[in-house]
């Protein structure tokens, strides 16, 4: 029993609260989070690409880089305030004229200390947001065949497994097949003309 507090025991405990924002610039304390976050992510072995994890100057000039590229759009996410979680909604570039309907969610992570709280599936939501109303209506994504936990929340949110590729990524001497998926998201309000 909490000597302090007799009733802790009989209050529900306290959720901590998930927010998920996009983002165009970075606070000190902001960068610092994501960094730390980040750098968790790619020791656990989820790391956006990263097998091992870089100094975390150079993971923080990535970000700083990321919020700067035209085509590329940040979300992260937010656990009791604290950046936890990002990823990043990549449209095709411009001269891509074809492809303008879609878009590809990429590098998202949620680190290990904030998993299973719901912030990895309100990011996913998010950034499908973010896509309708930039009227991309199809999302393409990829991911290692080893991320079991990524793999069943896109399933879980309509993504459809359309190849496999063999070779797709190399980590720590083994050969990992990477797993191909897209969605295409139901249209809210007035579709745009399409080509
Ligand atoms: C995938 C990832 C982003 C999910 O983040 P999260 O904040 O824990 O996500 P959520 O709390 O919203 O959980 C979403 C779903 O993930 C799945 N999931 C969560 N933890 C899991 C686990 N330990 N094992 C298997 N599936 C799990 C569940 O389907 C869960 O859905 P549910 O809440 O209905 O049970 C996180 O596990 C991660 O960063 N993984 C490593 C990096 C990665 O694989 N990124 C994707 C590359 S494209």
């Amino acid at each position: 029993m909490n000597e302090a507090d007799p009733m802790a025991g009989a209050r529900p405990a306290l959720r901590p609260r998930v927010l998920v924002e996009q983002l165009t610039e970075f606070t000190a304390d902001d960068l610092n989070a994501l960094c730390e976050a980040a750098n968790a992510a790619i020791i656990d072995g989820g790391g956006f690409g990263w097998v091992n994890p870089p100094e975390i100057g150079q993971l923080a000039s990535y970000f700083r880089g990321v919020l700067l590229v035209p085509e590329r759009e940040f979300f992260v996410g937010r656990l009791d305030g604290v950046i936890v979680a990002s990823a990043q909604l990549v449209l095709p570039p411009r001269n891509n004229e074809a492809q303008r309907f879609s878009a590809t969610l990429t590098h998202s992570f949620t680190a290990p200390y904030a998993r299973g709280h719901g912030i990895g599936r309100a990011i996913v939501r998010r950034v499908e947001d973010r896509a309708r109303m930039l009227h991309r209506y199809v999302i393409n994504l990829d991911v290692r065949e080893t991320q079991e936990a990524a793999i069943r929340l896109y399933e879980s949110m309509g993504y459809e497994r359309w190849g496999i590729h063999p070779a797709y990524a190399r980590v720590r001497g083994q050969n990992v097949r990477g797993f191909f998926y897209c969605k295409v998201l139901a249209r809210r309000g007035r579709a745009p003309a399409e080509g």
